[in-house]
């Protein structure tokens, strides 16, 4: 399979501060690519590599079969991106903004209407599309820049969490939309959303302080984290008291609480039983088992939450 995207040994630093510490990898043409990672990990560093908006401290990066930095204009020309900021020019109008990307990427007034239209229609923006930016909600924003994106249907897609900010709807018909590229475009996305990366992505890497930590598909991450056996216990009070109580024991991998209920996380599943007797039945509300996530495999391979 062909290599669109790949990084060779890329460090980034800003002064003293490693961002990007020899990244490694590469991304095949036609796959949603997902990299996760907490606030800081250097995500937003390595999209601006990529679309040469910034040149590494060293190593080598190439989109498209053009190196990043000798060649940035042939990358600029195969690429669309979603900056996490929503980056708008305040003094055109909706419209305006998508029909000066189309003329940047010399397209053709009878090319671009027709899918400027069918643009604004998908984002479910036609009807404001005489509007300023700055009149728009941050969601109607965000979806103005990922139909600015689309404009002149690039062959590559870099998206910077991409649907921070919108509505489950907004993001669902975003997420199809992603979906029906498959095969066609490749998409290079960041999130922090786990939801986004095991409906969207065929291979994920987990970014951690400007490294990657571990890669592969939803599926082998999450099998990754099956050596351990998790459970929610909802209890009628004292809920701190037991949460203390279960990170005492010896073989509990993590106990943590999340909406009012205890997540725990258990070393070997025989241990339910010993789990269970430190509960008193009578506060006992509910206990579930469920499937490891990728959150769990985050929180398993560096000890800490991935949500902020
Ligand atoms: N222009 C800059 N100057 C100095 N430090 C920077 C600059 N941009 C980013 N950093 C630092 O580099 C590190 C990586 O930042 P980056 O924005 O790439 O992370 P991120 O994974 O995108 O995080 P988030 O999830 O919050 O968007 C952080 O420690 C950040 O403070
Ligand atoms: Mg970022």
């Amino acid at each position: 399979m062909k290599k669109e995207i790949e990084l060779r040994q890329v460090f980034k630093t800003y002064g003293n501060l490693v961002a990007v510490q020899d990244v490694s990898f590469a991304v095949s043409e036609g796959i949603v690519f997902g990299l996760l990672g907490p606030n800081g990990a250097g995500k937003t560093t390595l999209v601006n590599i990529l679309t040469t908006l910034l040149h590494p401290t060293s190593g080598q990066a190439f989109v498209g079969g053009h190196d990043v930095v000798r060649e940035a204009a042939g990358v600029r020309s195969l690429i669309g991106v979603v900056p996490q900021e929503n980056n708008l020019d305040r003094y055109l109008t909706a419209r305006e903004n998508l029909i000066l990307h189309a003329k940047m990427h010399r397209m053709p007034p009878s090319s671009y209407q027709r899918r400027i239209d069918e643009l604004l229609d998908l984002m479910g923006l036609s009807a404001r599309q005489k509007d300023f930016p700055n009149k728009f909600s941050t969601g109607m924003q965000r979806r103005l820049v990922v139909a600015r994106a689309l404009v002149h249907d690039p062959r590559i897609l870099f998206l910077d969490e991409p649907t921070t900010g919108l509505d489950p709807q907004a993001k669902r018909m975003i997420w199809d939309y992603f979906l029906s590229l498959k095969g066609k475009r490749t998409i290079f996305l960041t999130t922090h959303n786990m939801e986004e990366a095991d409906f969207l992505c065929d291979q994920i890497t987990i970014l951690d302080h400007g490294s990657p930590i571990v890669s592969g598909t939803s599926s082998q991450l999450k099998e990754m984290a099956a050596s351990a056996w998790f459970y929610e216990i909802e209890v009628a009070g004292r809920t701190g008291e037991y949460l203390q109580a279960f990170q005492r024991l010896p073989f509990i991998e993590s106990a943590s609480l999340q909406d009012g209920v205890i997540q725990v996380c258990i070393k070997k599943e025989g241990k339910l039983g010993s789990l269970v007797e430190q509960i008193d039945l009578r506060d006992l509300r509910k206990i579930s088992s469920r499937q490891p996530s990728l959150e769990d495999v985050f929180l398993k391979l560096t000890g800490r939450r991935l949500r902020v």
